[in-house]
C-alpha cells in the first residue's frame, strides 16, 4: 500500500425521513441564509422540494432558491449563482439532487468568496483556499459528489468539460441519503448511476502498486453490489432495500475509502468528458461505451488483476492454462450487464459519430497537461484515439 492522508469529514443522515434533519444540519454547519439549489424541476414532481423547504421553515432559515441546474452543468448557471449568493447574503448552499447540481453549488460555495472568475479554480490560475459551506440533499444515487472532493463544470466559453483539482475544501458539510427520494428515476437515469459509480471503483481497482488486498476487496464487494441492485431497483423502482444499496455504493465509490493506497487510472472518465461535452450525453452513458474498450485496451498490461475481476465481480470461472480468456469473458461481461440494464454500448448508440473523434483528441489536447493521462496505462493522442476507435462498434 502506498502512503496515503485521507479526511472525509462529510456527515452522513441516511435513511426514510432523513431529510426532516436538513434545517438542523444547516444550522449546526454554522449557515442562517441558505440558498437552495436545483435542476430542471424532478424535485418539484417527486415531493423532495416540499419536504426540504418544510425542514427549512421549520428550523426559520430564509432561503432564496436557483433552480434550472442542467445535466453536465454549465458554468452560466455558477456566474448566475455567485451573484445571487451575494446579493442575497447566504451564508450556506443547499443542493438538491444530483451530480450537477451538488457541483453546480460546490462552484458557486467556491467563487462567490473569490474576487476574480471562478474558472480560475480550474485552469490553475487560483487555488481553492475556501468555500462557503455545502450541504447536500441527493435524488441519484451515481456522481458521488455526496461526499467528494471534485467538482466537474463545463465553460460554455470553449465547451471545455473540466474537473477542478481534487481537494478537501469542498467536500460537503452534510449529506441527507434517503433512497425513497431516488424512487422517481427513470430506469434510464438509475443505469446511468449505477455505471457511474461502477466506474469509479473501476477507476480505482485497476492499479499497478501491490498489497492493496483490503482496498480491491471493498471494490469488489461495491461491485457485486452494483450489479445485484441496479436490476432490482429497475424493475421494481420503488425497491427501497435496492435504493438503499445503490445510494451508499455510490457514495463509497467515490469518497476514496476503496482509491487509497493506491494508484488511480481515471482514463475513462478523462475520455468520456469530451463524449459528454460534444454529445451531451449523460455522464453515465457515456462511460458505458468508453469503459468496456477501455479495459480491451489494457487488458494486456495485467491479465491476471482482469482475471480476478472477471471471477470475483462477475463470477466466472477462472480458466489456470489461459487467463487471458477469463480475462476477456469478465469484460465481455461487463459490457453485456451494461447492455441488460439499459446502458448505450457504442459510440452511434449515443449520437457521436467516428469521424469526430480527431476532434475530440484535439479538443482534449487544449486541456493544460491534456496529454498523457491515466494511472494504470498512459493514455497519449494515439491511444485515445485508437479506444474511441474500439468504441465504434
Ligand atoms: O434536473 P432534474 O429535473 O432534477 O432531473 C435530473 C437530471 O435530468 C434527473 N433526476 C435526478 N434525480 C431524480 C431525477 N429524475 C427523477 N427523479 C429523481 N429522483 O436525473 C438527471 C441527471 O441528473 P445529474 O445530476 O446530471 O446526474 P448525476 O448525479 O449522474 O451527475 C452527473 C454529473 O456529475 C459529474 C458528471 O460529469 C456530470 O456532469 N460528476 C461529478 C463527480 C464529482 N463531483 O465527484 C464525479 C463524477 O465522475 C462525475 O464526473
Ligand atoms: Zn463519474
Amino acid at each position: 500500500m502506498l502512503p496515503f492522508t485521507f479526511y472525509s469529514p462529510t456527515l452522513f443522515a441516511f435513511g426514510e425521513n432523513a431529510e426532516a434533519q436538513t434545517g438542523q444540519l444547516i444550522r449546526r454547519f454554522g449557515g442562517s441564509r441558505v440558498l437552495l439549489v436545483y435542476g430542471g424541476g424532478s424535485v418539484k414532481r417527486s415531493g423532495a422540494y416540499d419536504a426540504v423547504t418544510a425542514s427549512l421553515r421549520e428550523a426559520g432559515l430564509p432561503f432564496a432558491e436557483l433552480s434550472g441546474v442542467q445535466p453536465n452543468p454549465r458554468s452560466g448557471k455558477v456566474y448566475e449563482g455567485i451573484a445571487l449568493a451575494r446579493q442575497e447574503k447566504s451564508d450556506f448552499l443547499l443542493a438538491l439532487g444530483g451530480g450537477s447540481v451538488i457541483d453546480t453549488a460546490k462552484a458557486i460555495g467556491c467563487g462567490a468568496l473569490y474576487d476574480g472568475d471562478f474558472w480560475d479554480f480550474f485552469t490553475g490560475k487560483a487555488k481553492i483556499e475556501a468555500t462557503l459551506p455545502v450541504g447536500t440533499v441527493l435524488t441519484i444515487a451515481a456522481a458521488g459528489s455526496e461526499g467528494s472532493d471534485s467538482m466537474v463544470i463545463t465553460q460554455e466559453a470553449g465547451n471545455l468539460k473540466w474537473g477542478a483539482p481534487k481537494t478537501d475544501v469542498i467536500r460537503p458539510k452534510f449529506s441527507v441519503l434517503d433512497p425513497r427520494f431516488t424512487c422517481s428515476l427513470p430506469a434510464y437515469q438509475t443505469a446511468c448511476g449505477t455505471t457511474d459509480m461502477m466506474a469509479h471503483i473501476c477507476e480505482r481497482y485497476f492499479t499497478n502498486p501491490p498489497d492493496v488486498g483490503l482496498t480491491d476487496r471493498l471494490c469488489e464487494a461495491l461491485l457485486k453490489t452494483a450489479v445485484e441492485a441496479a436490476p432490482r431497483a429497475i424493475a421494481d423502482p420503488n425497491d427501497l432495500s435496492a435504493r438503499g444499496d445503490l445510494m451508499w455504493t455510490g457514495m463509497l465509490a467515490h469518497n476514496n475509502s476503496c482509491g487509497v493506497g493506491r494508484e488511480q487510472d481515471w482514463a475513462s472518465h478523462q475520455i468520456e468528458h469530451e463524449l459528454s461535452a460534444f454529445y451531451d450525453c449523460a455522464h453515465g452513458a457515456g462511460l458505458a461505451v468508453v469503459m468496456p474498450a477501455w479495459m480491451e485496451f489494457v487488458m494486456d498490461h495485467d491479465i491476471a488483476r482482469f482475471a480476478r475481476f472477471a471471477v470475483n465481480v462477475f463470477g466466472c470461472e477462472m480458466d489456470y492454462a489461459h487467463p487471458e480468456r477469463t480475462a476477456r469473458e469478465g469484460i465481455r461481461r461487463m459490457r453485456a450487464f451494461l447492455r441488460y440494464i439499459g446502458m448505450p454500448t457504442s459510440l452511434s448508440d449515443i449520437g457521436a459519430r467516428a469521424e469526430d473523434i480527431d476532434a475530440m483528441v484535439a479538443h482534449r489536447a487544449e486541456k493544460p497537461n491534456g496529454f498523457p493521462f491515466g494511472g494504470f496505462v498512459k493514455i497519449g493522442p494515439e491511444e485515445m484515439r485508437a479506444i474511441l476507435r474500439l468504441c465504434d462498434r
